[in-house]
């Protein structure tokens, strides 16, 4: 990138001039990587609300607008045309594939599917109230250990280990998800299928059973594919900024995304799904209605919120969630689903916009708000909602990491921070246990 104009910051009496930046969707962006070089000051930003911590190709999202597009291509066009391992393929690779990289990919994902045997024990060894989450960041964290080609990633294995490292993960991806959910409920492990697409075999491995035969419905895989694309990359979110924070220390790909998992899993992110209709189920059960809860949260001075609403960058709609809704509808009505849970929604949704409240802090409906609609449709458990959420953000996690070990900019990423505690202060007599005399005197260097 070369620099497209300068900014000047004055500071005392004192100007500094900053290189400025330009995307190519024209957004400006001020370098200030040099301004503590130059004038001892550091800039403040908490929660990294205005801070771009690299340049990437990926994703491109304009919160004001509305807009979403993965390599160029508008969500909305990806979700109604594609698949989602041909998205998987685009956010990876940089280009849609064609028929014949379409075929490898397919291969790819099948021949990766399954795990080292030993790794299926450890499943036996999680309590059975384990959360999927806390199994999923632990199995994937571990297959680093039975795949150690990228062990310590020292940037000289090579595209084809990154490539086959990436492939393995998105494939065993799902069959952990498909494992621990079958481990949760006491099943037998059902193995994925050569056979089957990667939707389709991720439902069979979830819903077969020998005693209940699971007949794959095309509109609940069709359903599950358009999820997973709508889920697969949102450019610099909490936890695709956390597989970048971690994998810049070097670490290999398994553990960067573990802790892209674990992040994932909070109720501000991608745990937001689950409460949402956790929410919706307690008003059901308790017999509280939509104006009540609205008026709840809205008293509760920011203690207790409208899950599946609002977003740090969508300020007036979510694209996502225009098409999480209406596939809810072709879902309930494909499979004559009648969910007393979706009038809930409608009318929490109806209120909250025409609420003051709600409408002066830009709270909208974000993806989380009807996802879980879907996936109760499907028979999926809520409390592996996040994981469904894990299998799609997957494709933008590994091209992120990618991306960035490609970049040679790539730096440790170690944020600065203002010290506000207190100044230099020595210890009184009696403050320590330990005698004076004992302690090693601190020796300047
Ligand atoms: N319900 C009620 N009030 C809310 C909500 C909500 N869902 N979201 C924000 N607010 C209020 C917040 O209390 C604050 O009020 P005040 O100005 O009186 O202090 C104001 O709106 C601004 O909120 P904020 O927390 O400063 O905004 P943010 O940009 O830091 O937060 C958010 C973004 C997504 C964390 C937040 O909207 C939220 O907690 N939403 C609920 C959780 C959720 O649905 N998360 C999923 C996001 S989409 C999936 C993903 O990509 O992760």
């Amino acid at each position: 990138m070369t620099p497209q104009g300068t900014a000047t910051l004055a500071l005392g009496d004192k100007n500094y001039s900053l290189p400025v930046f330009e995307g190519s969707e024209g957004e400006k962006a001020i370098d200030i990587s040099t301004l503590r070089k130059q004038s001892g000051a550091v800039t403040l930003d908490y929660g990294y609300q205005n801070t771009g911590s690299c340049a990437s190709t990926i994703t491109y999202l304009d919160g004001e607008k509305g807009i979403l597009r993965y390599r160029g291509y508008p969500v909305e066009e990806l979700a109604a045309k594609s698949r989602f391992v041909e998205v998987a393929y685009l956010l990876i690779n940089g280009k849609m594939p064609d028929a014949q990289e379409r075929e490898e990919w397919s291969l790819l994902l099948n021949r990766h599917s399954m795990f080292h045997e030993d790794m299926r024990h450890f499943f036996y060894r999680f309590p059975d109230r384990a959360h999927p989450m806390a199994i999923l960041s632990a199995m994937v964290v571990s297959l680093s250990a039975f795949y150690p080609e990228l062990s310590q990633h020292r940037g000289d294995e090579g595209e084809e280990a990154i490539n086959i490292a990436a492939t393995r993960l998105l494939s065993k991806l799902r069959t952990i998800a498909a494992f621990s959910y079958k481990k949760s409920i006491g099943e037998p492990f059902v193995y994925p299928r050569h056979d089957l697409s990667y939707c389709a075999n991720f439902l069979n491995m979830m819903f077969y059973s020998p005693v209940h035969p699971y007949e794959i419905d095309p509109v609940v895989v069709q359903a599950l594919s358009v999820l997973l694309i709508l889920h697969a990359d949102h450019e610099q979110n909490c936890s695709t900024a956390a597989v970048r924070l971690v994998g810049s220390a070097r670490v290999n790909l398994y553990a960067a995304v573990a802790a892209g998992i674990c992040a994932l899993w909070g109720p501000l992110h991608g745990g937001a799904n689950q409460m949402a209709i956790e929410m919706l189920e307690e008003m059901m059960a308790r017999g509280i209605t939509p104006r009540q809860r609205i008026e709840q949260i809205k008293n509760s001075k920011g203690k207790d919120l409208l899950y599946g609403f609002g977003h740090r960058v969508y300020k007036h709609y979510d694209p996502r969630a225009t098409v999480i809704k209406e596939t809810c509808y072709r879902v309930l009505k494909a499979l004559n689903i009648q969910d007393p849970l979706m009038d809930i929604a409608l009318e929490m949704e109806d209120l909250a916009l025409r609420d003051e409240f709600f409408i002066s802090r830009n709270l909208y409906p974000n993806i989380d708000f009807y996802s879980g609609i879907i996936l109760r449709a499907m028979g999926i458990p809520k409390n592996m909602f996040t994981v469904m959420f894990a299998l799609g953000r997957l494709p933008g996690w590994i091209a992120h990491w990618k991306e960035a070990h490609e970049d040679p900019r790539f730096k440790l990423q170690r944020p600065r921070q203002v010290y506000v505690g207190p100044t230099l202060r020595h210890l009184e007599p009696g403050q320590c246990t330990t005698e004076p005399s004992h302690m090693p005197l601190a020796r300047s260097r």
